[in-house]
């Protein structure tokens, strides 16, 4: 097991689109391994591949507070969305920032499993924002985005500073 970088906003690395994944095998279940062992050490609650520089449609969440419900989705896709809701979403690309979102409040999401089956999973509250904030990663968006050029800016800056100080 390993701990992976995480990236940092405004990295354009961040904002690639990630690959479908094509075989599930002992190299991606390593991966997914070292990415949720890289998520509960930062502490967060979810972590896509892209925040690791693995381009490759890859999440793994965990809202449990017992840090003993590891989710794995591989090639995810929402399949189903209702309702709306707005939250605080922060972000470990983003770190020290929070800020409102407004997600769908239900989503349905088709995966397949480290097990290379596909199965659904129908999520709602802090599961399925969390689902849609790590796929958004994946299409190389942040939940930064969502906020006004203002407030991107004045995020922007802050990390850099933040991050020419703690390199
Ligand atoms: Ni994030």
């Amino acid at each position: 097991m390993a701990l992976l970088k995480i990236l940092h906003y405004p990295d354009p690395r961040l904002m690639t689109r990630a690959y479908a994944v094509t075989v599930v095998d002992d190299a991606l279940r390593q991966l997914a391994a070292d990415m949720a062992e890289t998520m509960y050490a930062a502490p967060g609650i979810g972590l896509a591949a892209t925040q690791v520089d693995r381009h490759i449609r890859l999440v793994v969440i965990d809202i449990s507070e017992e840090k003993n419900q590891l989710r794995v989705f591989i090639n995810p896709e929402i399949v189903q969305q209702a309702g709306e809701r707005e939250g605080e979403e922060g972000c470990l690309s983003v770190p020290g920032i929070y800020d409102t979102v407004t997600r769908a409040e239900q989503v349905t999401v088709r995966a397949l499993g480290l097990d290379g089956q596909p199965f659904e999973l129908a999520a709602e509250g802090l599961l399925a924002v969390c689902i849609q904030h790590e796929l958004d990663h994946l299409q190389g968006r942040v939940f930064v985005d969502y906020l006004s050029r203002m407030k991107q800016g004045r995020i922007r800056k802050k990390l850099l500073k933040h991050d020419r100080e703690t390199m």
